[in-house]
């Protein structure tokens, strides 16, 4: 249920929408005042009346009922209380039936998502830096499923560059194709390094050649591309696979090529393209920006030109409501210049494209940072969780059946957690006792709590049915107050492209379970307190279960 819509629907102001007022309602600083809050002062120049008055009035002509009980007003605010049995019945009730589905909608119907996340380059590590990209990008595509959009999740690889025939000629030069073939990402990297470290002019030139040659279609430079490409897909999708990511396409910049020239044309008709030295770009001074560089004076195409193709082709093919764009901010310049461009293309729609920036994760252990060029692999983060997690697992339960799996499922959870629980813009340091911590705000709280659900609920073999009119305590109605705000915490989520809501949600609401699992007795309490608490104690496990899951985290039955 929705309260602050519910109140605000009750509230007419001329000219101010129900939207607003619902923006408006916020939680009062101490719950004795009231459950929600509206101030007052905003209505002050539609009105012409002081916030005190308004608020009084506003008081005078609000309809209790049996869900908002009491209504006063306080200074210029008006203060609203819940009916707690009535809340507390409505709430468990939709969960209980509901069950996993709750807090879905269908307010997407109809509308098609594309995301643009973890876009990998091909040949190149899949490195620390990606996971940000990846996991934000793939709880975004659960959000919006749940919410009933229609997703694309798209797989922008980097397979488009000169590097390609570097990489070719360092092959060809030192490579072995069985050693390849089982070394994979790591062999064709470390000869890609070898490359950039030992080749001289005739190298480089010999690689500006079979760069050429892939691009003219030679047959033998493009088998050893689409090997190289191979290689690298089999790799990441295995990573894909242990953090629950899921991809429609993996249309890449290379997918491009043929795709660029009707946009060039396009640009030129409109007088948008100049030359300048030599190269084709479109002038952005007027925007307060350096020019977006369509064609260098050889006539090679840019990053750029590649993304201004693929938002028409993705505009075309899907006709999306929205096109995501999961990068960097470091790529902040970039995406305006792109999305400027296609504005002055006179492309209504780039009002759509949103580039969802992150900030960077850098490693708090020292020993692994970036230095002389060595990469984090993502790969040796998500290893060495799972084998932290195996240790304390092993240490705290060493009778713990399947400690393994466990194990898998709870550090792959804190690398995902790790990074998702902060503000997504803001640059995060991991660290693996933190994110493992069991009593910290992380994933693996937030599964111990599930598992502590479970084995209350797996001691109690009678059905159980919600008693009505059951006055909840005060922690009780703290639960139920966060279970009733889950379906707005998601719904606010996909509005901000901020997944950070769902993740700080699950914590808040294990910590008010935790603390109703302290104060109360469950399993030895009596008549409707016993079967109420249990009920409770189900929706909390539904709702916990499912937070994680819209992140891409799962949730071990015992721990
Ligand atoms: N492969 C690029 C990189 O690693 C990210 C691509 C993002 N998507 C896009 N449409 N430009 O920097």
């Amino acid at each position: 249920m929705d309260y602050k819509h519910y109140i605000a629907q009750k509230i007419k102001i001329d000219s101010v929408s129900e939207e607003e007022i619902a923006d408006l309602i916020a939680l009062p600083p101490n719950s004795e005042m009231g459950d929600y809050a509206l101030p007052c002062f905003r209505f002050t120049k539609v009105l012409r009346k002081s916030p005190v008055l308004i608020a009084e009035e506003l008081k005078n002509a609000f309809p209790t009922d049996n869900v908002i009980s009491e209504v006063s007003a306080v200074n210029g605010y008006l203060n609203f209380k819940i009916n707690k049995t009535g809340l507390a019945k409505a709430v468990l009730d939709k969960i209980l039936i509901d069950g996993e589905r709750y807090g879905s909608s269908d307010i997407g119907s109809g509308k098609t998502i594309c995301i643009d996340y973890s876009s990998v380059n091909i040949a190149k590590p899949f490195h620390i830096g990606h996971l940000s990209t990846t996991v934000i990008g793939g709880a975004l595509y659960k959000i919006y499923k749940f919410l009933g959009y229609n997703v694309v999740g798209i797989n922008h690889l980097g397979d488009y560059g000169t590097q390609f025939g570097k990489l070719i000629c360092a092959y060809k030069r030192w490579g072995d194709r069985e050693e390849v073939q089982k070394g994979g990402i790591h062999a064709i990297n470390d000869l890609y390094v070898r490359f950039n470290n030992e080749a001289d002019e005739a190298m480089e030139s010999e690689a500006r050649e079979y760069f050429r040659l892939i691009e003219s279609g030679d047959k033998e430079a493009n088998e050893l591309f689409e090997w190289f490409k191979e290689l690298t897909l089999d790799y990441v999708k295995e990573i894909y696979k242990k953090l629950n990511i899921t991809f429609d396409s993996y249309a890449g910049e290379r997918f491009y090529t043929d795709k660029m020239q009707p946009v060039i044309d396009e640009l030129k008709e409109k007088n948008l393209l100049v030359e300048s030295e030599g190269a084709q770009i479109v002038d952005l001074e007027a925007y307060d920006m350096p020019p977006c560089l369509i064609l260098r004076s050889d006539g090679a195409s840019l990053y750029a030109t590649r993304d201004l193709a693929a938002a028409c082709y993705r505009k075309k093919t899907y006709d999306f409501y929205k096109c995501l764009y999961v990068v960097a901010y470091q790529q902040n310049l970039h995406f305006k210049q792109v999305f400027k461009v296609l504005e002055l293309m006179g492309k209504e729609w780039a009002k759509d494209l949103v580039h969802v920036a992150y900030g960077m994760v850098s490693l708090e252990d020292g020993a692994m940072s970036t230095r002389k060029g060595k990469v984090v692999w993502l790969e040796d983060v998500i290893k060495k969780c799972v084998e932290k997690a195996y240790a304390i697992i092993n240490e705290k339960n060493p009778d713990l059946p399947d400690k393994e799996a466990t194990a898998n499922t709870v550090g792959l959870g804190a690398v995902i957690f790790g990074a998702l629980y902060n503000n997504k813009i803001k640059d995060i340091t991991f660290s693996y006792d933190k994110v493992l911590s069991f009593d910290g705000e992380t994933s693996v709280y937030v599964q111990y709590t599930c598992a502590r659900a479970n084995s209350v609920l797996s001691k109690c073999d009678e059905v159980v049915s919600l008693p009505d009119g059951y006055e909840p305590n005060i922690e009780e109605a703290e639960v139920i107050k966060t279970l009733a705000s889950f379906p707005e915490t998601v719904l606010d989520a996909s509005v901000k492209y901020e997944p950070s809501y769902v993740a700080r949600y699950a914590v808040e609401l294990a910590q008010k379970f935790n603390k109703f699992y302290i104060e109360c007795k469950i399993l030895t309490a009596e008549g409707d307190a016993k079967n109420f608490r249990l009920c409770l104690t189900k929706a909390t496990l539904y709702v916990l279960q499912n937070a994680l899951a819209l992140l891409g985290i799962g949730t071990p039955e015992k721990m």
